[in-house]
């Protein structure tokens, strides 16, 4: 039976894999964001930010929209809990359905969140640029120049749904 490994252990796995020093500094500022919204919506810490820690770790194979789900194979192979795989690889996008996924050429499945923890981490990793908070007007704008606008309507559906978890406009967290 496979544990929720320590933060500790979370930054050692990022490194033995092989992420860069920017891409752990960056899942470490998710794990601040996502922890404090895990907080205020009674999610579950314990899983929030070992999953937050780990979300990238597929960044050590690609910066594609493919690191998910080489993260969740990673997570896999390390023998880690399936709580943390699916959040490594339902991360991305705001949530990708099945058929936008094989459009983007990943193995087709739904790439949606589906749990609070899920939804936090997915939504934390949009709320941070590198390492800084960022509003998501931001991103949702960035969407639509890229013209990604099933993108930003999802990020807009996300963070309504989370600000109304949380009590508070998330962008504040
Ligand atoms: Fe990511």
């Amino acid at each position: 039976m496979s544990s929720i490994p320590s933060s500790e252990r979370c930054i050692e796995l990022l490194i033995e894999n092989g992420c860069s020093e920017s891409v752990v500094n960056h899942c470490i500022a998710v794990k601040d964001v996502a922890v404090r919204m895990a907080k205020k919506a009674c999610a579950d810490v314990e899983l929030v930010e070992p999953g937050a820690l780990l979300h990238d770790i597929g960044r050590s194979k690609t910066h594609g929209i493919r690191h998910a789900f080489e993260g969740a194979q990673i997570a896999k192979k390390l023998g880690l809990p399936e709580s943390i795989i699916k959040i490594i690889e339902r991360h991305i996008g705001a949530g990708i359905p099945r058929d936008e996924a094989e459009k983007l050429g990943l193995p087709p499945r739904d790439y949606v969140p589906e749990t609070l923890e899920e939804k936090i981490v997915c939504h934390a990793d949009n709320l941070v640029d590198n390492c800084k908070l960022q509003n998501v007007e931001v991103e949702i704008k960035r969407a639509l120049m890229n013209g990604h606008k099933e993108y930003a309507q999802r990020l807009v559906a996300l963070h309504k749904e989370l600000s109304d978890i949380c009590g508070i406009d998330v962008n504040n967290i």
